[in-house]
């Protein structure tokens, strides 16, 4: 098991903006998390790695190669981060240095983490770029280059420490959709074929259920359902995961939106946090709160018909 994580909750104040979340994923597995917006993909993302702004307070323990990383000093985690676990953020725009050629973005990563020369960072940034095939691209700068090229780049500096671990936060939302589907192809082709692990966080169940070998599908910062990719788009079983399969433009047919919104965080439902916009509630979704079942192996959810 590569990443482990066991009971994680993250506070905003005293309201629990993650709650009780537990996963694992395996080395050369592609775990996906999947939401609406707001529904705590990213919040999960950034506290793998201690990105979180500080008045986020997070409790419980994320193994990392059997180390906490929870309990890991800044000065320690900074040897892990970029070099072992890599975050491709959720909007490349913002995450590029707009004065700095991309090739010496690359290769400050290189030289940071492996004390090579520049001219050993340059040579190995070369290589990366070729093998993502945008070597040409090399002395650009970020305002030079398209959304699809930004987002290669973002890619080479995630890879260009061979990480075990690569956390892709919505990684073709900005791009259209031949795009998306080279980027993720590369993603695919990246982490399966090097053996490495990719979380691949989205608000797409349907795009994803290309690439991953497992999902989580949350809401409101709550897991509502995990499973085998597979399992899960055969059978899903919660009544937002059913929803969220079918926010799909299939030709000729009306896309169906989930109705109503994510509730607040601080002040959720009663409860099913999702029973307000559920189709099949009972009475007593109102009031109890479901605990989560293993329905078969490798196939949990959080629903009171289950
Ligand atoms: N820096 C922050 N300060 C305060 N609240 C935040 C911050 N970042 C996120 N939140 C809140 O935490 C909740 C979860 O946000 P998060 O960004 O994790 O959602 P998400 O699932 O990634 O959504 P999206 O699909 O829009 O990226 C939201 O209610 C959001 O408003
Ligand atoms: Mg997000």
């Amino acid at each position: 098991m590569l990443l482990r994580v066991e009971n994680l909750s993250v506070y905003y104040q005293k309201f629990p903006y993650l709650e009780d979340i537990n996963f694992s994923i395996e080395r050369g597995e592609i775990f996906s998390i999947v939401g609406e917006s707001g529904s705590g993909k990213t919040l999960t993302g950034l506290s793998l790695i201690n990105l979180l702004p500080p008045y986020f307070k997070s409790k419980g323990k994320i193994f990392f190669d059997n180390t906490n990383l929870l309990d890991l000093p800044e000065f320690k985690l900074r040897n892990i981060r970029g070099k072992r676990i890599s975050m491709v953020f959720q909007d490349p725009s913002t995450s590029l240095n707009p004065v700095m050629k991309v090739c010496n973005q690359i290769a400050e990563m290189l030289i940071y983490h492996f004390n090579l020369s520049k001219k050993e960072a340059l040579m190995k940034t070369m290589e990366i770029l070729e093998r993502l095939k945008i070597s040409h691209v090399a002395n650009s700068y970020p305002h030079q280059l398209s959304g699809g090229m930004k987002q290669r780049i973002m890619i080479g500096m995630a890879i260009a420490c061979s990480p075990e671990l690569i956390i892709a936060d919505e990684p073709t939302t900005a791009l259209d959709v031949t795009v998306q589907e080279e980027i993720l192809d590369l993603l695919y082709y990246l982490t399966k074929n090097d053996k490495k692990s990719l979380l691949l966080i989205s608000h797409d169940i349907n795009i994803v259920s290309e690439y991953a070998d497992r999902i989580m599908v949350m809401y409101a910062g709550r897991i509502l359902e995990e499973g085998g990719m597979e399992e899960v788009y055969k059978n899903p079983l919660h009544p937002y995961t059913k929803a969220l399969f079918k926010c799909i433009p299939s030709e000729g047919e009306k896309i169906e939106g989930i109705p109503g919104s994510i509730p607040n965080l601080k002040a959720l439902p009663e409860g099913c946090i999702f029973h307000p916009r559920c189709e099949f509630k009972k009475p007593l979704c109102k009031k109890k709160i479901p605990s989560y079942v293993m329905v078969s192996q490798n196939h949990y959810v959080r629903c009171l018909l289950f």
